[in-house]
């Protein structure tokens, strides 16, 4: 009999205890599919004496993560620990130091230490894999890394954090106001510990720069990441997108322009019959365009116990067979430094705003997106609230920089009641 692969695993949380039930749940699944059987060694976590609701007694038990990682019954450590620095990082190269691959769930830690690592795992001949970090149970990083692989990526998008999909979706289908909406969520547990990792764009950002660097080759960039995040959509946002045929989505962009890499995670307008302007609820939604397979859409569960599990157990199966993949799908040393690029590929713009109802205010708008080169495509204006008239323009395609030119007129129109709305239109 082959011998058995052994597992540490940091962090018992949601995702640890789901492991763990995997493991011991579908062992000889497990070993019938990668030839050998696979066990936990050993465990780690801030509080030994709660509750899992499983079995642990069996397994060491270590307080300190960086003691786990370089424990010799480990051939893998398992990191779900979270959080981009402190425990998470020194135990992730510990482990690699110490010659153990390593499976992580943290997408932080990657986001802002990707490089690194990947460089230190490949100088110590060990892999580092993330499956996890990456929309839940979908398995996009063995897609995009190994089954696309011959492929040019053209576009990668993404919903990706499955906490803004459920309150914009709420915000649609109940009428829910921002804040309710929001409040809903929480009270659902849906939230991270700092809500803003996830309104913010900050969870979904992380996960489009992992994806990036495997589809364009180049190093993890998450700092030139364009940020934005949902706090600002308002329900007349949802129900006038909705009235010209859109839904807005949290959506991650990621694409190689002639100016180089264009990074944003940022509420956009996408067809409501497309397979994005469908996905509701707390679902994830990965969209891949490669110049010889054409478009490819997985969607599934973004986070919860079983799909985060299944995940990392699909990381640890290829170790148990054998497979051993570069962390972002090419040697590190290889990885070039993104040419950031302002994301900058015209397109059609959404722009709600309130106009004094007098006359000439709406011509005062229209020349100046005139004067900035945005054209108008379509318009509409809604009953009144108060004095001001509710206003909202879809663009012909424009890039956010004359977009910009012509928003930063608006205040001299003496017209602009408040801060107007932009929020681009992708082609889905
Ligand atoms: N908070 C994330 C989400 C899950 O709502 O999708 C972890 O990345």
């Amino acid at each position: 009999m082959s011998d058995p692969l052994r597992l540490g695993i940091a962090g018992l949380g949601t995702v640890g205890a789901g492991v763990v039930k995997i493991v011991r749940q579908k062992a000889a699944l497990l070993e019938a599919r990668s030839g050998r059987p696979i066990a936990v060694s050993a465990v780690s976590a801030r509080n030994r004496d709660k509750d899992r609701g499983v079995p642990l007694g069996s397994y060491a038990w270590e307080d300190d993560p960086v003691s786990l990682a370089a424990r010799d019954d480990v051939d893998v450590f398992v990191e779900l620990v979270g959080g981009s620095d402190g425990p998470a990082k020194a135990s992730v190269e510990a482990a690699l130091k110490a010659g153990k691959d390593v499976v992580t769930a943290n997408k932080a830690l990657l986001a802002h230490h990707g490089q690194a690592l990947a460089e230190l795992a490949e100088a110590n001949d060990c892999v580092l894999r993330f499956e996890a970090a990456v929309a839940g149970g979908i398995p996009v990083i063995k897609a995009l890394t190994e089954g696309l692989a011959a492929n040019e990526i053209t576009r990668v998008m993404g919903v990706m954090n499955g906490t803004c999909n459920y309150i914009l979706t709420r915000m649609e289908n109940g009428g829910l106001t921002y804040a309710e909406a929001f409040a809903e969520a929480d009270a659902l547990g849906y939230l991270e510990a700092d809500p803003e990792l996830d309104v913010g764009g900050i969870d979904a950002g992380h996960k489009l720069a992992l994806l990036s660097s495997i589809a364009y080759g180049t190093q993890v960039d998450f700092d030139n990441v364009e940020l934005e995040g949902i706090g600002r959509i308002r329900i007349e946002d949802i129900r006038q997108a909705c009235d010209m045929g859109y839904k807005i989505k949290l959506l991650g962009v990621c694409r190689l322009s002639g100016r180089g890499l264009e990074q944003s995670m940022s509420p956009c307008l996408v067809p409501a019959t497309s397979p994005l302007g469908q996905l509701d609820g707390g679902t994830n939604m990965v969209v891949i365009e490669g110049d010889q397979v054409g478009q490819i859409v997985m969607r599934g569960a973004g986070a919860g116990e079983g799909p985060t599990a299944s995940a990392v157990m699909g990381d640890v199966m290829d170790i148990a067979r054998g497979t051993r993949v570069t962390t972002f799908g090419a040697p590190a040393s290889k990885l070039v430094k993104a040419q950031h690029s302002r994301a900058a590929t015209p397109a059609p713009y959404y722009l709600r705003m309130a106009l004094a109802d007098k006359p000439g205010a709406l011509a005062k708008v229209a020349s100046a997106l005139g004067e900035a080169g945005v054209s108008i495509h379509r318009m509409r204006q809604y009953d009144h609230v108060n004095e001001a008239a509710p206003v909202l323009i879809v663009t012909h395609k424009t890039t956010r920089a004359a977009l910009d030119v012509a928003l930063a007129a608006f205040p001299a129109t003496g017209v602009v009641v408040g801060e107007p709305v932009a929020l681009r239109i992708e082609a889905v």
